[in-house]
């Protein structure tokens, strides 16, 4: 495949940036009461970002009309990713970090933001050291104690942001070696949350970005686009590889990989045959919130307050929710895949 086709397919995948304002870094008083329970920490994307993005769209109807049922700052139409391990792990989900005044910390703290990655992406929210330091300052003020710590969890989510930043400065070409400091950056990041007291940390690997539905528009939204999977794939391999020589660094299985490709594909492939053997289904590669060319139009409205996006009949048929992140139904879909790798967190070993 030509190489100008793959830039612009990438490009494709650009403007899922969410551009919002960064947030501001203060401390209050905390309530931590009852804190015997185990914690979530969360670091990363819009794929886990409970409500920290606030000026995006994910404060807008139509998200969050399946749950709660209004808008609370999540990209979907209701549950996401936290939610699911949370329930998981039989906890709350824990609360946005920008919450953190008002609300209870004992079940953890989300610190994930719309939009960012393990480097600088284009969007002015905190990247995952930033996310990390905000930790690190709460564990400096005791909000957290060291047994807290010790049966905590935390999860890691880089769904593709730094790769849209990397193409978006013109450098496709080298690739390979950008997943290499990638990984490579990441690995230090996990390795500093565990050094900061936490033994199960679930890193998610990287979806399938050829079958988000702003990819698979250039194919009628008829099949994934495999040539970008290939960089999933790259990333896959590299982080899996990594995470093993960490788990053997350290002695114990500290670090699990959630093998979100697979289970994005799996439930993909599942769903496109229930909708070849009944038309009323949905089509997993479109989105529920169908939104104008490549625009993330989900939850605008145009000057005369008509909405830029037509949504489906039943977001409960749906894979994706809008251009880039899945549906709740998707979520839990994939969620139900993940069930044998999440039991490692919750194993004493
Ligand atoms: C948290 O509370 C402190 C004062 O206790 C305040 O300065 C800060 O702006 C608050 N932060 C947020 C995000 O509400
Ligand atoms: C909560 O944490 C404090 C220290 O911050 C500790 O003294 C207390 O025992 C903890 N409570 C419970 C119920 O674990
Ligand atoms: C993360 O953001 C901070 C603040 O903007 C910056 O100093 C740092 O270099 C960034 N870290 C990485 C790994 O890109
Ligand atoms: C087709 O799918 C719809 C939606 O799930 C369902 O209500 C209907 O019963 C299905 N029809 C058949 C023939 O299976």
């Amino acid at each position: 495949m030509a190489k100008q086709v793959l830039i612009t397919l990438l490009l494709l995948f650009i403007s899922s940036t969410e551009v919002v304002e960064g947030t501001k870094k203060s401390y209050g008083i905390y309530d931590n009461k009852n804190n015997n329970s185990v914690k979530l920490f969360v670091f990363g994307d819009s794929y886990v970002d409970t409500g920290n993005t606030m000026q995006s769209r994910s404060y807008k109807p139509p998200y969050g009309m399946t749950y709660p049922g209004k808008p609370v700052g999540r990209f979907s139409d209701g549950r996401v990713l936290t939610d699911y391990i949370a329930s998981f792990l039989k906890i709350q989900t824990p609360t946005a970090y920008v919450l953190r005044n008002s609300s209870t910390l004992q079940y953890g703290v989300n610190f994930a933001y719309a939009g960012t990655g393990v480097f600088q992406t284009s969007v002015d929210g905190p990247n995952m050291t930033v996310q990390i330091d905000s930790f690190e300052k709460l564990i400096q003020q005791n909000v957290y104690t060291k047994q807290d710590l010790e049966s905590s969890v935390a999860l890691v989510s880089a769904s593709g942001n730094d790769y849209i930043a990397f193409v978006n400065k013109g450098n496709i070409i080298d690739i390979k070696s950008f997943t290499s400091s990638l990984i490579n950056q990441l690995s230090m990041n996990v390795q500093r949350i565990h050094d900061l007291g936490i033994n199960k940390i679930a890193i998610g690997l990287l979806i399938p970005i050829g079958c988000v539905p702003r990819i698979t528009a250039i194919t009628f939204h008829l099949s994934c686009v495999d040539i970008l999977n290939l960089i999933s794939v790259n990333h896959n391999q590299m982080l899996i590889q990594t995470v093993l020589q960490l788990n053997q660094q350290v002695g114990k299985s500290v670090f699990v990989t959630l093998d979100l490709y697979n289970a994005f594909l799996s439930t993909i492939e599942t769903m496109q045959k229930q909708q070849k053997e009944n038309s009323t289904r949905m089509n997993p590669l479109k989105s529920c919130c169908e939104e104008e060319g490549l625009t993330n139009s989900c939850g605008s409205v145009d000057d005369n307050g008509e909405n830029k996006y037509t949504l489906c009949e039943n977001p409960e048929l749906s894979f994706f929710w809008d251009n880039l992140h899945p549906s709740q139904n998707g979520w839990h879909a994939v969620y139900t895949l993940l069930q044998s790798s999440l039991g490692q967190l919750i194993d004493k070993n």
